[in-house]
């Protein structure tokens, strides 16, 4: 049951008001003597002309106390809800323990596709943090809409096209060794793309070669092709070691390249329209003053297609293909101006399902060693930025628990754990500063915390050997343990509302705040050796909260290891 819902219920009967527009309104008192739920009366006022105290004594008078309603005040505007400690406790631990990992899941979604274009990397360039945003939030979404029933498509919509192509062709074939790039991956492809650039200072004649290298790729000359496609397997080889760390699989690596057949069509539909104009040789179009854009090139003078051109091919093969319900995009807010661009061009060729894309944009992310970016030469690997994570939560364990088996494996995912919560922690599009002090502790709110905390539940229930049959959630009527039931209980709206804000974060909060209340609850009461009844009550309550943590971790992308 849910008692937040049921209570809007029995006030929307009250009242008049439908639900939906209660639910937000109702709030969680600070303290548990001002009740369960508080709903204020102060809006009210005008329409019923009375004064707030009045309607929520009349309110609180006619509240009927039934499914789990202990008793109804009304205290200076406000009707406080008070519920019956021991139906809740029940409720809650019941509707966790029968539906396991599916906890917070439901059908919501059903037969709805949502397509996600995240990670969306650039061959032959390096993953760098900017991508572990997009990568991190792309996968959370991805589950989270799973488990509401929803059909995800990841789409890594490579960046794979363009004249960088032809720079690196010229390099490989003047500098390159196959087999160092063989070995070193990425990391070299760069070494022979930032020596193209230095030589090509000196001697402007490269730019050229570099120009009839990329034209020969887009002509189909097969040992051009060959060589394009090499350095996207090196590029995918390498990222694909890191979508393994963080347990990705995307459904689709239709990049950039794969729309190459499908733009003349993009153009035409446009150009019918009337929505093509020719602007000093290249074919553009227009916004509505209103709209307070730029044009947008779609088409250069030479015939060159752009980023955005593909993007509308990409949009519209998706729609035609996947039938999406939603489309969403996870690119960090630098492309605001683009989306917007690609959403209007959309539905200005007619589409009204261009209404259905959404930008999911994300702020900026900065590790302490500073910000990072490519043309300053000081690129920073994420695959490197994972080894030095693993590194430094293997000292944690072999500081706190050196005789643990697998050290290594689970270095990795606390290690990774922290990260990826770093990168969840926050509403999305607020900028992110890494610390590696902060992210790697075991203290405050990060993601070794919540892992070790799921593991001290595992712990308790190993050494309790056997859960209760039976419970007397009496037993559970305690401040510390009714905190922690009603962070339980409010689990599956917190997974709900990621889903519609398309904000992970929200699923991290959830489980950190569950994560602490259960740490009070342990560090307050006996469990194990509290007398029979109350162990038991406590032991199944410990379970709750190993289920929903675990379930929570998995939705934002994080492994909750049963030992650490
Ligand atoms: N490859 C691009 C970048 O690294 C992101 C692509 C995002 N997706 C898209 N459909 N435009 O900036």
């Amino acid at each position: 049951m849910n008692f937040k819902r049921n209570t809007a219920e029995l006030l929307s009967a009250l009242t008049g008001i439908d639900v939906p527009t209660l639910l937000p309104l109702i709030e969680v008192p600070p303290k548990r003597d001002m009740g369960d739920f508080a709903f204020p009366c102060f809006s009210l006022a005008k329409t019923l002309r009375k004064a707030p105290p009045v309607i929520a004594q009349d309110i609180a008078g006619r509240f009927p106390l039934q499914d789990g309603i202990a008793r109804v005040e009304a205290v200076s505007g406000y009707v406080n809800v008070f519920l019956d400690a021991e139906a809740v406790a029940r409720e809650t631990l019941r509707s966790v323990a029968s539906a396991g990992s599916r906890y917070g899941a439901s059908d919501e979604g059903q037969g709805r596709v949502v397509c996600m274009d995240y990670s969306s990397i650039n061959i032959a360039k390096p993953f760098h943090i900017g991508h572990l945003s997009s990568t991190v939030i792309g996968h959370s979404l991805y589950r989270i809409y799973g488990f509401l029933g929803y059909k995800p498509i990841g789409i890594n919509h490579l960046g794979d096209w363009g004249t960088q192509f032809g720079k690196l062709i010229v390099a490989f074939q003047r500098w390159g060794d196959k087999d160092a790039i063989e070995a070193g991956g990425i990391k070299e492809l760069l070494t022979i793309y930032v020596r193209f650039h230095d030589e090509a200072e000196k001697d402007d004649a490269l730019n050229d070669e570099a120009r009839a290298a990329f034209k020969r790729i887009e002509d189909g000359d097969p040992e051009a092709l060959t060589l394009f496609q090499w350095f996207k397997d090196i590029t995918l080889r390498d990222v694909g070691k890191i979508y393994d760390v963080l347990g990705i699989v995307f459904d689709s690596y239709a990049g950039e390249s794969f729309y190459n057949d499908k733009m003349d069509r993009v153009v035409d539909e446009l150009e019918k329209s009337g929505l093509l104009v020719l602007d000093q040789g290249a074919w553009v179009v227009n916004f509505p003053e209103k709209d307070h854009m730029p044009p947008c090139l779609v088409r250069k003078a030479d015939g060159a297609s752009l980023y955005i051109t593909r993007d509308i091919a990409a949009a519209l093969y998706r729609k035609e293909h996947y039938d999406f319900y939603k489309s969403l995009y996870i690119v960090a807010y630098q492309q605001n101006l683009h989306f917007k661009q690609l959403f209007r061009v959309v539905g200005m060729m007619g589409y009204d399902w261009a209404k259905d894309m959404e930008h999911v944009a994300f702020g900026m992310v900065s590790i302490e060693e500073g910000t990072l970016s490519t043309r300053s030469g000081r690129v920073l690997f994420l695959q490197d930025v994972f080894e030095k994570a693993t590194e430094k939560a293997l000292e944690l364990i072999e500081e706190k628990s050196p005789d643990l088996e697998n050290k290594r494996e689970v270095a990795a995912q606390i290690g990774v754990g922290a990260l990826v919560y770093g990168t969840l922690s926050a509403s999305r599009i607020k900028d992110i500063n890494f610390s590696w002090d902060r992210t790697l502790n075991f203290e405050g709110e990060t993601g070794p915390y919540c892992q070790y905390t799921h593991a001290r539940a595992c712990s308790v229930l190993r050494k309790a050997e056997t859960l209760p049959a039976e419970v007397d959630y009496a037993e559970l009527s305690d401040d510390y343990a009714q905190a922690l039931i009603k962070l339980i209980a409010a689990f599956p709206e917190a997974v709900q509302r990621a889903c519609a804000e398309n904000e992970p974060f929200v699923v991290t909060r959830a489980v950190t705040e569950i994560a602490q209340a259960y740490n009070k609850f342990y560090f307050e009461q006996r469990i194990l050796d509290a007398p029979p009844s109350t162990r038991a009550a406590r032991l199944a309550l410990t379970d709750a909260a190993r289920q929903t943590i675990a379930n929570g971790l998995y939705l934002i992308g994080i492994a909750a290891p049963e030992r650490m």
